[in-house]
């Protein structure tokens, strides 16, 4: 039956059928989520790109909506955003109605086709009813090109300080940004980027947002960036700033890339609008473009990554995001599978699981060389690794299971850097489900996410010890409930 088959997450949103890569339009309207998502409804690989539409009142369960935004004379229906215009700026509203208004990238397959660099502009469309019916505006594009290659991914806030939207999309090798007074005329303001961070890649999904330092009054602006290829671990991944906006200009000392998730199935990821109080909730698509048209699914490709929410903190003189799985996630967990378990230095341990393949596995060490090995019993292994002498952390998923549909995809380790921890005795959680595994560590400082795609569930954890002084305490494993 549906959302049983083969490798289909249990705890992850993922569509119905066909092809899915990036979320777009992330907005909260009237007790509603909105997850719109890059949608190809004809195929499992990628092709002319839809919206699909879900909704949820808890980020955590989601109900299919049907697809809400089609290709038109302008061309496919590339990423974007999504605003509620409150004030009817937009004059798109209807007896006192506030609009929802969707902003995106058009992208004409006949103009790429006919060699010319124009053919991405942006485009806008808006919902009197929440979301479930679409009205295009005549007065399509509201941002013409001139003449550049990859010119979208349009990302747009109010901003409150200078009473006006600003809307940052990206240009190839970097950001550019804008500002209107009504989502339809935008004027330019400035760019940001060309030699600072990343540049191994075309940058993608711009996101820009303020956070307040964890543990202070400060405020800084964080401007996300998605690359492909270039990531640290290959192909597609999502850096990070941080820095300052004064509504026209953003800055940021930065030379250096830091990058949001060291493992190689975090990407296009945003943030959602209009959330009533602080909170900054990310979502990201839980796949690379290396591999992403290649993965063993049948009837769906591809899954979003669980919803995460960022925070900021200063470890000495620099500034880190890290991004947690929102407590709703963790709700999901019913029954225990495993009760605290201690693993002394110099020793190991070996735990049979059933259902370890849809469970939340916190521990808790200082422990500075250790390795937890997934099995099942093929001997597919995945393997993570804490390693001190070189200070990195590493997944190996190259014997973990079904890997050699496409050549990157089982090729080497990844490897993260252990820098920026605020802690000494870590906490790490993983959420692991049907075809990924989640790694967070010291609350997010550190994440990896990683699809796998074992023949057989995995049900045995070994754990070994390989620190000299001290212990890994497996503080549980819990099953996690399916939402579907
Ligand atoms: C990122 C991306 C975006 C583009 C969309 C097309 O994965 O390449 O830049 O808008 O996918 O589907």
């Amino acid at each position: 039956s549906w959302y049983k088959e083969e490798y289909r997450p249990q705890f992850h949103f993922s569509p119905k059928e066909k092809w899915m890569n990036d979320p777009n339009g992330l907005v909260f309207n009237q007790g509603v989520y909105h997850l719109f998502y890059q949608y190809y409804p004809e195929d499992i690989v990628w092709g002319p790109m839809h919206w699909g539409h879900a909704v949820s009142e808890d980020l955590v369960h989601w109900k299919h909506k049907p697809i809400a935004l089609y290709p038109d004379e302008h061309g496919y229906i590339f990423s974007g955003s999504a605003v509620v215009d409150k004030n009817n700026t937009s004059g798109f509203g209807e007896n006192g109605e506030a609009p929802l208004v969707a902003i995106f990238t058009y992208h004409s397959k006949e103009g790429e086709e006919a060699g010319r660099m124009d053919f991405q502009t942006q485009g806008v469309a808006y919902s009197l009813d929440n979301g479930n019916t679409w009205n295009k505006y005549e007065g399509n594009p509201i941002i013409q090109n001139d003449g550049i290659k990859d010119f979208r991914d349009p990302k747009v806030f109010w901003h409150e300080s200078s009473q006006s939207w600003i809307l940052t999309l990206v240009a190839g090798d970097h950001a550019k940004f804008y500002t209107s007074k009504n989502l339809k005329d935008w004027t330019y303001l400035s760019d940001f980027g060309k030699s600072q961070g990343a540049h191994g890649g075309v940058w993608e999904c711009p996101d820009l947002f303020p956070l307040q330092v964890d543990g202070s009054e400060e405020e800084k602006w964080v401007l996300i960036i998605s690359i492909n290829p270039g990531a640290p671990n290959g192909g597609s991944g999502t850096q990070y700033f941080v820095g300052d906006f004064d509504g026209k200009v953003f800055t940021s000392n930065q030379k250096e890339p830091k990058w949001l998730d060291y493992g190689t199935d975090n990407y296009a990821g945003v943030t959602y609008n209009n959330v009533p109080g602080n909170g900054r909730f990310f979502i990201g698509w839980m796949s690379n473009w290396n591999y992403a048209q290649d993965t063993p699914t049948k009837k769906w490709r591809s899954a979003m990554t669980v919803p995460r929410k960022l925070s900021l903190h200063k470890v000495v003189d620099d500034y880190f995001l890290a991004n947690y799985p929102i407590d709703k996630i963790s709700d999901l967990t019913n029954s225990t599978l495993v009760n605290e378990v201690e693993v002394a230095a110099n020793t190991s341990d070996t735990l049979q699981v059933e259902g370890l393949n849809q469970s939340e596995i916190r521990l808790r060490t200082a422990a500075k060389n250790f390795k937890l090995l997934f099995k099942n019993e093929l001997d597919e292994v995945l393997v993570l690794s804490m390693d001190s002498k070189n200070q990195v952390f590493t997944i190996d998923r190259t014997l973990s299971g079904k890997v050699d549909f496409q050549e990157d995809f089982g090729a080497k380790k990844h490897v993260a850097p252990l820098k920026g921890m605020k802690e000494n005795v870590l906490e790490f959680k993983i959420l692991m489900d049907w075809s990924s595994m989640e790694l967070f560590v010291d609350q997010g400082m550190l994440s990896m996410t990683e699809q796998i795609f074992p023949t057989v569930p995995y049900h045995t954890l070994i754990i070994v010890n390989e620190d000299e002084q001290a212990p890994i305490v497996i503080k549980s494993i819990k099953r996690m409930e399916s939402i579907w």
